[in-house]
């Protein structure tokens, strides 16, 4: 089985995300749909090509030229994003051309980047290969490289034309990172559809023995959910902040550990702390807290740090985040299931007493 989601933008910029097993094979018909594509450039994870370049390859028409990055974060650098463009350059790929990014969140938002900025902007589509892209990073068309000053700060909004989540290349996903992409779930649950959690809570077995016939109606259903997030506020004028639900803490996390953990798994330490915030704040009702951690330690993410951070050090780096305004520590928490506010107005001692929750016993 599989589903169809459309993001529905404005301009004829509407485009479908295909999800399930052997949707690789839609490729040519989604190319085939766009004007004037003479040329494809294919820009990879290395490790996914090693693993998966030869069936992306066989649902492409013509002989692709295909680009490759070392994995992982370190590559969403100015640098690799310059050595791509000269690739494209050497391949003459031209304004009417196509760009297919393949691989995880990396992928997409480098080879996003890449299409976005060659001769001002080439179409692209993407095939995601983890989970986190599938349900997080290839939906809303935010693409970007880091800067030494912190993560994704240059980028541009950039929307793809087609999006095929292929469930057939998710096999070979390492545990922790199948794990981690699941926090993006439990997350658009919490903000966004309380039915979903249920969902989760009932599906829980299933989802961890990695069951296909559960991955393309989860996956299907984070596309629904981000989507409509997407389409209600496309440039991150107020709505599609939600998104940043366990982003603060997370993202604190996530640079304290200095990359230690997965971003999903600081993610779901992020979602914990920040219903301790709410619960402390009187936002949030124990019982809905307690689901929530319970949803996350079924799935296997973790519940506490794999080691204790300092406090102040938290703080300060919460202070870091882009969405502070006027160097207030901005989050946003539950006010209850589906219920998601912005919040600004925590107090440092709160944060503390909050972060203990997930500190080492
Ligand atoms: N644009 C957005 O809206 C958005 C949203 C969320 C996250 N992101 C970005 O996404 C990135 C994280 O994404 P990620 O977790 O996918 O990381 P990633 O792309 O680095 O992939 C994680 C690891 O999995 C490997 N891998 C990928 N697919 C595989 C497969 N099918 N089989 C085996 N190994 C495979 C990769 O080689 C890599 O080592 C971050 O840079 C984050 O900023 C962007
Ligand atoms: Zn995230």
């Amino acid at each position: 089985v599989t589903e169809t989601v459309w993001v529905e933008l404005p301009e004829q910029r509407r485009y479908p995300i295909h999800v399930g097993s052997g949707v690789r094979a839609r490729l040519g018909a989604e190319i085939a749909r766009l004007s004037d594509v003479s040329r494809v450039a294919v820009i990879a994870d290395q490790h996914v090509a090693e693993l998966h370049l030869d069936r992306l390859l066989a649902a492409l028409p013509g002989q692709p030229t295909v680009l490759t990055f070392p994995p992982g974060e370190p590559s969403k650098s100015l640098a690799t994003f310059e050595r791509l463009l000269g690739e494209l350059a050497d391949a003459r790929i031209e304004r009417s051309d196509l760009v297919v990014t393949f691989g995880g969140g990396v992928a997409g938002d480098l080879g996003g980047f890449v299409a976005a900025c060659w001769l001002r902007g080439v179409r692209f589509m993407q095939v995601p290969t983890t989970i986190e892209a599938a349900v997080d990073a290839s939906v809303g068309g935010k693409t970007a490289v880091n800067h030494a000053a912190g993560k994704n700060l240059i980028g541009a909004f950039h929307q793809p034309s087609a999006v095929l989540i292929d469930t057939d290349f998710l096999g070979t996903l390492a545990a922790r990172d199948y794990t981690a992409g699941l926090a993006e779930s439990i997350k658009h649950a919490a903000i966004r559809d309380p039915d979903f959690l249920t969902w989760h809570e009932q599906h829980a077995a299933a989802i961890v023995a990695r069951d296909p016939q559960v991955l393309t109606p989860l996956i299907a259903r984070n596309c629904t959910i981000k989507a409509d997030v997407v389409a209600r506020d496309e440039r991150e004028a107020h709505l599609r902040a939600i998104l940043n639900y366990g982003h603060t803490l997370g993202h604190a996390f996530e640079l304290l550990l200095d990359y230690e953990l997965r971003h999903g798994e600081c993610v779901a330490l992020g979602m914990l702390a920040e219903n301790a915030l709410a619960q402390r704040c009187g936002r949030l009702d124990a019982a809905v807290a307690q689901r929530l951690h319970a949803s996350i330690a079924q799935l296997g993410l973790p519940t506490r740090l794999p080691r204790a951070l300092p406090p102040a050090d938290v703080l300060a780096a919460c202070r870091l985040d882009k969405k502070n305004k006027a160097g207030r520590i901005t989050f946003v928490i539950l006010d209850g299931l589906g219920v998601p506010v912005r919040f600004a107005s925590a107090e440092d001692a709160d944060i503390v007493a909050a972060l203990a929750s997930v500190q080492p016993a």
